[in-house]
Parts: structure tokens; sequence; C-alpha cells
């Protein structure tokens, strides 16, 4: 199985996996033949790109991180759970209840895969946005607790945090959330209110604990106290928070908006790396990197020798220089054969030079 990017996705390509539409339908099972009519209703959607199965890349398993299933009727019960905070529904618990059995099973999920470099490329549709960015904030937010060795329990409010970071959105007006153009200052203004509406709510209405509303209050902080609503900087700001602030910034940028692109892993990457310190807490930063790996696998890349490979293996320390499976050599078809660039001599030299574009 291997990720082409949507733009370069061809009639006759089979699918790798299933794609669902915004209610959660199925689309497309996997393993079905694309037609072109399928191809303009996939781009409509605005998924960046899906997996597809061909003999290059026979062998290549995508393993998640979390069950598909599982994060799909996350999605749904979250959605709920706004719909029901935005209609004034403020009974205490009754919410949470709705998806704490979700979370409980991510936690699992994400703690039984604690080792793992986390191979991400996630098949998002514009719909459903705010969705899916927040069950992807929660699962990425909780690899990184993981993986700071916090325990099950506080791993469950960080993940309440995490699903929750962006809820005061509800009570924001939707012409202004959703408008497809640059926002006006005052506008901006009113959205950066979020972060506070949704303590606030959350604080009096929850009964969720102090660490995760408060990580919801400081999820737009910065590490340099250049961030809103209360412009504090490093020690200050919980850890729940510098977690959220490096996982939303992820998936903000790793996603495909109505106005703009999405970057590519490795893009987003290097600008995490290069934040640390100022927008982001270092120590969250490189703990993200070595957990989320910037040329997935499944991913094609172009290597600096003029060949080109699906990436089939990444090392935690050595995020760069994955195992390729390589499969053209100078723009031709080659017999494939794997170059490891963290471990093969001959290797030494070789770099990364980019994702595929299969329009050249
Ligand atoms: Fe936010």
């Amino acid at each position: 199985m291997r990720f082409v990017p949507i733009n370069c996705i061809k009639a006759g390509m089979k699918t790798g996996k299933k794609l669902v539409g915004k209610n959660d339908e199925l689309l497309l099972n996997s393993g079905v033949v694309i037609q072109q009519s399928f191809i303009t209703k996939i781009k409509e959607l605005g998924y960046n790109g899906i997996y597809i199965d061909d003999d290059l890349s026979e062998g290549i398993e995508i393993d998640e991180i979390i069950n598909e299933d599982l994060k799909y009727k996350t999605v749904k019960s979250i959605k709920d759970t706004f719909a029901k905070i935005g209609k004034g529904k403020t009974d205490s618990f009754e919410y949470i209840d709705g998806f704490s059995e979700h979370l409980n099973l991510i936690v699992k999920e994400v703690l039984e895969n604690r080792d793992a470099m986390v191979n991400i490329i996630d098949l998002k549709i514009f719909d459903d946005y705010t969705f899916y960015h927040s069950v992807n904030v929660t699962v990425l937010s909780l690899i990184v607790g993981a993986s700071l060795g916090l325990n099950k329990s506080t791993l469950y409010n960080l993940g309440l945090a995490a699903l929750l970071h962006d809820i005061g959105k509800v009570f924001i007006p939707k012409e202004i959330l959703n408008k497809p153009s640059v926002f006006e200052k005052s506008e901006f203004e009113l959205i950066k209110t979020h972060s506070e509406k949704g303590f606030q709510f959350l604080k009096d209405n929850s009964g969720i604990p102090a660490h995760s509303y408060i990580g919801v209050l400081q999820h737009h902080e910065r590490f340099d106290g250049s961030g809103y609503p209360m412009c504090i900087e490093g020690k200050k700001i919980s850890l729940f928070a510098k977690i959220i602030a490096v996982t939303d910034v992820y998936d903000a940028l790793t996603s495909r908006r109505p106005y703009r692109e999405a970057m590519t892993p490795s893009e987003a990457i290097e600008y995490i790396m290069g934040s640390g310190g100022t927008h982001f807490d270092p120590k969250m930063a490189v703990c993200f990197t070595q957990k989320v790996a910037p040329y997935p696998k499944g991913t094609c890349v172009n290597l600096s020798n003029n060949t080109m490979g699906i990436v089939v293996e990444n090392y935690r320390d050595y995020c760069l220089r994955p195992k390729v499976k390589i499969i053209k050599e100078n723009g031709k078809k080659t017999e494939p054969y794997y170059l490891d660039l963290c471990k093969d001599m001959s290797a030494l030299g070789i770099t990364i030079t980019g994702m595929e574009d299969e329009k050249a």
C-alpha cells in the first residue's frame, strides 16, 4: 500500500483503504478500482490523497495507531457533544458520557503502541474539519503524553482537554468561523475568545478536572509569551496546553482547508522543529518529532541520487533517514530493491529531497 496525493490519483488505481463521507457513509471500500467520477468526488470532499494498492507497493502494510472505526465513532460522538452544547444543553456529565468510552479505548490503544514511531497520513475531509481535527489532536497529544511517561488516568484527562480544546468555537458565529477568506481584525479578535469561552463553559458545567479545562484555556499560549489569552510564557503554561499547542498546529498545517493546500508531514515537522523555544516548548517539539514520522510509511519520496521509492520503515532517532523501497531510477521503473538510509553504508550522503511528484 502507498499514499498517493490527490492530484496524482488516476482512474484504474485500486484503493488500499476504505473511504468514508461526512456522515460516516462508506464511499469506497478498500480494493476497489477507482473510476474518474470518484476522483472528482474525492477532490470535492477535500481528501489530501488516498492509499492505493499496486504491484510497486506490495507487501507494505500501514499500521494504524488507532483502529479506524474507533476514530470514526469518536468523531461522531464529539460532533454530537458539540451540537448539544451549541444548543445550550448544559447538563453536567451527560455529554462527556457520550465519548468517555471511546476516549478510554483510544488511551488503551495508544498505550499498547507506545514504543512505535507513528506513521500518520490523515485521510480527512473538509466538512467535518473541526471534529476530525479534535480527534486527531487527541490521538497525537496522547502519543506525546505516553512518550513523556504519563500514566493512564493523566492521559485520559489530557485526552479530555484535547478533544474539547476548541469547544469554545460553538459560541462563535458560524458565518465568521467558516469564512473562506482572510479574517478582519475584529473577527480574529472574536475567534480568539474561543479558548476562554470553552474554559468558562467547561469549568461551570462539565465536572471535568481542572487540569483539563486549564489545558483548554491555554492551548493558544506560546512558549515565548506571544500567545493568547493571557500572554503567559514557559513554565507558567500547563503541560497539557504545551502538548496540545504542538499537536493542534501540526494537524492544522497538514489539513487541506478551503483557502489553502495542506503541508506535507515533513514540511509541518520542519515548522515544529524550527519553532521549539519560540512558539513551542522545545521539549514538546523534540518529543513530537521523535514520535511522528516526517516521511510516514507508504509515502513516495525522491532521493538525491535520482531515485524514487516508498518509505517502508522509520527509525525514532533518525527520522529523516528511513528505509526505502526503491522503485524508479532516473525517472524509469527499476527492479525494486531496498535502501536503508540509516544503516546501509552505500546510502551515506544520500538524502530525501522531497515527495514524489507524479505529474512530472
Ligand atoms: Fe483553538
